[in-house]
């Protein structure tokens, strides 16, 4: 296993400050004494339940480069550091966008001798292996954020998913979309009467992609808002890509453009930063909506330049994962969570404007 990749956030105490995996060895054993201690106290007649009180978890995720991911994974790593029992030794991996390379990286946690996997999957269609591998050692897989099919996540009873509804951000981001359009009549730049509005997607075939851009778009529809759509383009989340698909959108469509949805902030920071880099007037530039909330999404909203954004629940999401772990490990309360069809969490979304930005944003000075 490659060192470097091997993150661990749990402060150790003691002489040995080091996080590497062979420390997993010791832990088991100690687990194994436990056990074997709690098993002969059974035997003495008191009546001690044999839980575990340390566990090594797994988490793999699609790419170091997502920005929402990272500050996801950092709330769990914090969500996992916080649970008293069991105490929770922490291994991520990160799978460059390769779901190959993911396969390879379960093995290996599973080899370690991982008590739980928290699977961000590359390719959220291609799970089999990593079912199978799971599976075949008894480990239990919490997906999330990227939503396995329906099918896949029936081939064993020890799969769940944490996530949010795809659904609902979209429907968000019509509703502040129309919200801003019906109260701002400059953002009918033309005087049409309509808005030409773009889309900036996500990767073809996520969930959060599809989804989201159908349920804007038909939510402005429904709330009596005339559209006419320019253009779309997938940008696979990216701040980057999205700049230069923006760039070319520009190029086709001039001013022209009034409204930029997209499927995520990096995308829709992409989009502003290709009006930037063209020193657009600022009568000529659109408004701008997001999804995700990250601290950079947030940022843009307290500064008026993201015209308003939807909030992907990263604190909820991590310590629903985190609770879900500790059951899994100790087997011991899994009946006390709300569990969608015995496997699915999904946590709300929230709407994000410059009115209410200062409860979600983190740093004092945009309070
Ligand atoms: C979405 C999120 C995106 C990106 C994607 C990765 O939920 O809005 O920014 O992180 O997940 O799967
Ligand atoms: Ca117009």
């Amino acid at each position: 296993m490659n060192g470097r990749n091997i993150i661990c956030r749990r402060k150790i105490t003691g002489a040995h400050k080091c996080c590497r995996l062979l420390l997993g060895r010791s832990v088991r054993a100690a687990v194994g004494l436990a056990v074997a201690a709690a098993l002969f106290v059974c035997a003495c007649g008191k009546k001690q339940p044999a839980l575990p009180d340390k566990a090594l978890v797994g988490v793999a995720y699609y790419n170091k480069s997502d920005t929402f991911l990272n500050q996801l994974i950092d709330c769990l790593s914090e969500q996992l550091d916080a649970l008293d029992s069991p105490e929770i030794t922490l291994t991520i991996r990160d799978a460059a966008g390769s779901q190959r390379t993911q396969d390879d990286q379960v093995k290996e946690l599973l080899d370690a001798g991982c008590k739980v996997l928290c699977v961000n999957l590359a390719d959220r269609a291609d799970p089999s292996e990593i079912i199978d591998l799971a599976r075949e050692r008894q480990v239990p897989i919490i997906f999330f954020n990227r939503e396995p099919v329906a099918e896949d996540m029936m081939q064993w009873d020890q799969l769940y998913y944490v996530g949010a509804d795809a659904e609902q951000s979209g429907v968000m981001q019509g509703e502040l979309a129309a919200d801003a359009i019906r109260s701002d009549s400059s953002i009918d730049r033309n005087k049409d009467g309509k808005i030409q509005y773009v889309v900036l997607e996500g990767e073809a075939g996520h969930q959060d992609a599809i989804i989201r851009t159908e349920y804007a778009v038909n939510t402005l529809k429904d709330n009596g808002i005339a559209l006419e759509r320019l253009s779309c383009g997938i940008a696979n989340w990216s701040r980057a890509q999205a700049q230069n698909r923006m760039l070319q959108m520009i190029s086709q469509h001039q001013n022209q453009i009034e409204l930029v949805l997209a499927n995520n902030d990096d995308m829709a920071l992409g989009a502003i930063d290709a009006y930037k880099k063209l020193n657009v007037t600022e009568s000529a530039v659109p408004v701008f909506f997001g999804i995700d909330g990250t601290d950079v999404g947030l940022k843009a909203v307290a500064d008026q330049q993201l015209a308003a954004t939807v909030y992907n629940d990263k604190e909820g999401q991590a310590a629903a994962m985190a609770k879900l772990t500790a059951k899994l490990v100790t087997k011991k309360g899994l009946g006390d969570l709300e569990l969608e069809n015995g496997k699915y969490i999904y946590l709300s979304y929230f709407k994000v404007t410059d009115n209410n930005v200062g409860m979600f944003y983190k740093d004092d000075s945009y309070h």
